[in-house]
């Protein structure tokens, strides 16, 4: 090995954030994922696509230690995944919100700085939440109601209650599923600039053309990617899933 090599796999070692290895997991006998291994460092933008029911949500939940796998490993910075779970925001694919809950845009994000010691908020919680507020520009909404929100507003308060708690790494599960093509727009643009290891799930393949540097495919297995850009090139775009499946099958890196 060159010195070169060398120190690009040093490199690639301490950049590691997340390590997935032979990660099986089933709902009783229903096998869900099989034989998973995947890496992601720091600074990932990685999407995971497929089909509904491919095992996505189970991944995330795997990811935040919400489930036990069945067999096979996951580490965060080195760490089992409920050490690592102060280093994560999470976005859910679905929010039990009572629309007519009385609390308001600014508690809900002021309930991202919530620790389980915690017993009250600081004017460090409190100056971090209204910057937020403003760099998701909703400052402007903070004493609506969430059912006086919009499927997009809603989800930039969920999105920044998720950053109020500085994670390292962000997971997003299908961010812009419910909502409108104009705000699916506005969510990817504040995703793009968000300088953090972010993981994003969706079954739109829409997600490839925003800015993503890796792409997995997962249905059962996992395929990862990670020349995203030559992927897109070639299909001017118009990508089938099961063209872009075989093209990830036959150029994925590992599985
Ligand atoms: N709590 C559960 N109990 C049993 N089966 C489940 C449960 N949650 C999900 N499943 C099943 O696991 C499979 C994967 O589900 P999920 O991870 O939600 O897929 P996706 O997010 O890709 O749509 C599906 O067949 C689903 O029906
Ligand atoms: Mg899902």
């Amino acid at each position: 090995m060159t010195g070169i090599q060398t120190l690009w796999r040093l490199q690639k070692v301490l950049k590691k954030q997340i390590e997935v290895q032979n990660l099986c997991f089933r709902y009783k006998s229903h096998e869900v994922l099989k034989d998973i291994n995947l890496n992601i460092y720091k600074g990932d933008y990685l999407a995971i696509i497929g089909p509904n029911g491919g095992g996505k949500t189970t991944f995330t939940k795997l990811l935040l230690g919400l489930l036990k796998p069945t067999k096979g490993s996951i580490k965060i910075f080195d760490k089992s995944v409920i050490e690592a779970r102060k280093e994560i925001g999470y976005l859910p694919q679905y929010i039990n919100f009572n629309m007519d809950m009385p609390i308001n845009v600014y508690d809900i994000v002021l309930q991202g700085r919530l620790e389980p010691t915690k017993l009250f908020y600081t004017t460090k919680d409190k100056e971090i939440v209204h910057k937020q507020l403003k760099k998701m520009n909703i400052l402007d909404l903070k004493h609506r109601k969430i059912k006086e929100l919009s499927g997009g507003q809603r989800q930039r308060v969920l999105l920044a209650r998720a950053l109020v708690k500085e994670p390292k790494i962000l997971i997003l599960d299908e961010p812009t599923a419910s909502i409108d093509p104009e705000g699916q727009k506005d969510i990817y643009a504040l995703l793009k600039r968000l300088p953090l290891t972010k993981i994003i799930v969706s079954h739109d393949i829409q997600v490839l053309f925003e800015g993503v540097n890796r792409v997995a495919h997962i249905n059962k297995k996992l395929y990862i990617h990670e020349d995203i850009e030559t992927t897109i090139q070639r299909g001017d775009g118009h990508f089938c899933e099961m063209e872009l499946l075989d093209y990830i099958k036959s150029h994925s890196c590992s599985s």
